[in-house]
């Protein structure tokens, strides 16, 4: 039996893409966190509008918990290490962070007109990278194993995952 892989990083660190190619190469399910919040709550940012931030936490914990229980590669959202729920969660799983620098995260959140994120979105630069940097220790401190993703194409990535685990 396999066990879950999770994989944790900012926004634009490469979750969807990774796990697509890890889900691929080990011929095993796959579930998108956000997508599934998106089937279940509709578009992100209209939800923060409408609900605020704390209320599609609680969903997104909700999930989480329904998600590691499944044999799969999950690819998470990334403020789900936020909640003190999901870090416990978390803590004895198969958690791999995808780490990028601040700039190459900041170019792919700009560059993703499809995906509009409520927490970079209306940040300038700056404000991106406090948010970054607000969060890294949370990232390191729960990844049994730290994978780089900067300037480095999918599938190298994958393969380094698939070697480690
Ligand atoms: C968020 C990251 C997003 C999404 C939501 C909040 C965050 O996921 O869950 O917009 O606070 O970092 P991605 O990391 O897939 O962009």
């Amino acid at each position: 039996m396999m066990e879950s892989i999770i994989l944790i990083g900012f926004m634009g660190a490469g979750k969807t893409t990774i796990s697509r190619e890890v889900a691929n190469i080990l011929n095993c399910q796959r579930v998108d966190m956000d997508d599934v919040l998106v089937e279940r709550i509709g578009s992100i940012s209209q939800y923060f509008e409408q609900h605020g931030e704390a209320s599609f936490r609680q969903h997104e914990t909700n999930l989480l918990k329904e998600a590691i229980t499944q044999e799969s590669v999950i690819a998470t959202g990334g403020g789900v290490i936020l909640q003190e729920e999901n870090q416990q969660v978390l803590a004895d799983k198969k958690v791999i962070y995808l780490k990028a620098d601040p700039e190459v995260l900041i170019d792919r959140i700009r560059n993703d007109e499809e995906n509009i994120r409520p927490n970079a979105a209306n940040k300038n630069d700056g404000e991106i990278k406090d948010l970054f940097h607000s969060r890294e220790r949370l990232y390191e401190q729960l990844a049994k194993i730290t994978v780089e993703t900067s300037h480095r194409c999918p599938q190298e990535i994958a393969s380094e995952i698939i070697q480690q685990l």
